[in-house]
């Protein structure tokens, strides 16, 4: 929703009251090596969130980057996720330790299940469970899921004590998405969108066509004299998502978060809206299986 004068979209309210920055640097990819300078050049240009995950192999530095930029541990937002591999109560449980140990965090700000493992739904729901215990301890300041299609959330919300307060989804201008978002926005889970630019689209069918290169888009862009990249985030944030761009270099971490200037028209949130191709960049996560895609999280 646009209005005359540029809103602040700076932090979003989670289901449980907890405020949370809407914008976080994103980790996904990131070699481990790369990763404490992304971190430290994040929080040098005003982030105050990271998005990480046990699978990413990068948790460890991502703690460093955190401790080394000086910020205080409370000024800044971590979330990670658990791995499928770690699924079930006492094993998500240990997920917790393992992770907060790798961070080298007491609490985890935002602790959420990485898919849901569609043909081991009882698994999935210990997981969770365990969640739940974990924020019931304080260990957690929220919980929530990431990759929950309407069926998974359904499902998990027969059983859950605790609305997830996140949902996690691929969502870029060429994959939207609605439905789940719409379920989420009915029962109060916010969408958090993974891939925030379509990166995961960037070199589909061996090209490099991209969201980036959209003419809808640098249109927009041009008439804001912003980026594509910046117009993308600004479209999510005007529609009330979380997003977590990711990025290693330090001059598009900074024109990432460059985004609070600016307000997109109703018309031009609408022309965005209309370049979706319903087409998948990530995994089906129907087809998220351990045997397909499980492996070990190594101990802290
Ligand atoms: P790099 O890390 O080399 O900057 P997404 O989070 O949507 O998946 O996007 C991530 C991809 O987009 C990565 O390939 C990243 O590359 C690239 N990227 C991130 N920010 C920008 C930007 N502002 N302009 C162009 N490419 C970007």
């Amino acid at each position: 929703m646009s209005t005359d004068m540029t809103e602040n979209l700076t932090n979003l309210t989670l289901n449980n009251g907890l405020e949370m920055p809407a914008l976080g640097l994103g980790v996904f990819q990131t070699p481990p090596e790369e990763t404490r300078a992304a971190v430290e050049a994040a929080l040098g240009a005003g982030y105050r969130h990271i998005d990480t995950a046990a699978a990413y192999g990068n948790e460890r530095e991502v703690g460093e980057g955190i401790h080394r930029s000086g910020i205080a541990r409370r000024e800044v937002f971590v979330e990670t996720k658990i791995w499928i591999s770690d699924y079930g109560y006492d094993e998500t449980l240990h997920g917790f330790d393992t992770s907060a140990a790798k961070l080298g965090v007491d609490q985890i700000d935002l602790l959420i299940l990485h898919q849901a493992l569609p043909t081991d739904f009882d698994r999935t729901l210990a997981a969770y469970r365990a969640l739940e215990t974990l924020l019931a301890d304080g260990k957690v300041r929220a919980i929530g899921v990431s990759n929950f299609m309407v069926d998974h959330l359904t499902a998990l919300l027969e059983t859950a004590t605790v609305v997830p307060a996140v949902n996690q989804i691929e969502v870029h201008p060429y994959f939207q998405q609605r439905t789940v978002q719409a379920f989420g926005a009915d029962h109060g889970i916010l969408t958090q969108a993974w891939s925030p630019l379509g990166g995961i689209t960037f070199y589909r069918d061996g090209s490099h066509g991209s969201t980036l290169e959209d003419p809808v888009i640098g249109e927009i862009a041009r008439a804001h004299a912003k980026t594509p990249a910046q117009v993308m985030l600004r479209w999510h944030l005007q529609e009330g998502r979380s997003v977590i761009p990711k990025s290693t270099k330090p001059h598009r971490i900074a024109e990432n978060i460059d985004v609070f200037d600016f307000d997109l028209t109703d018309d031009e949130l609408a022309a965005i809206d209309a370049l979706d191709t319903d087409r998948r960049g990530g995994p089906e996560p129907a087809d998220i299986t351990l045997a397909g895609y499980g492996r070990p999280i190594p101990e802290a």
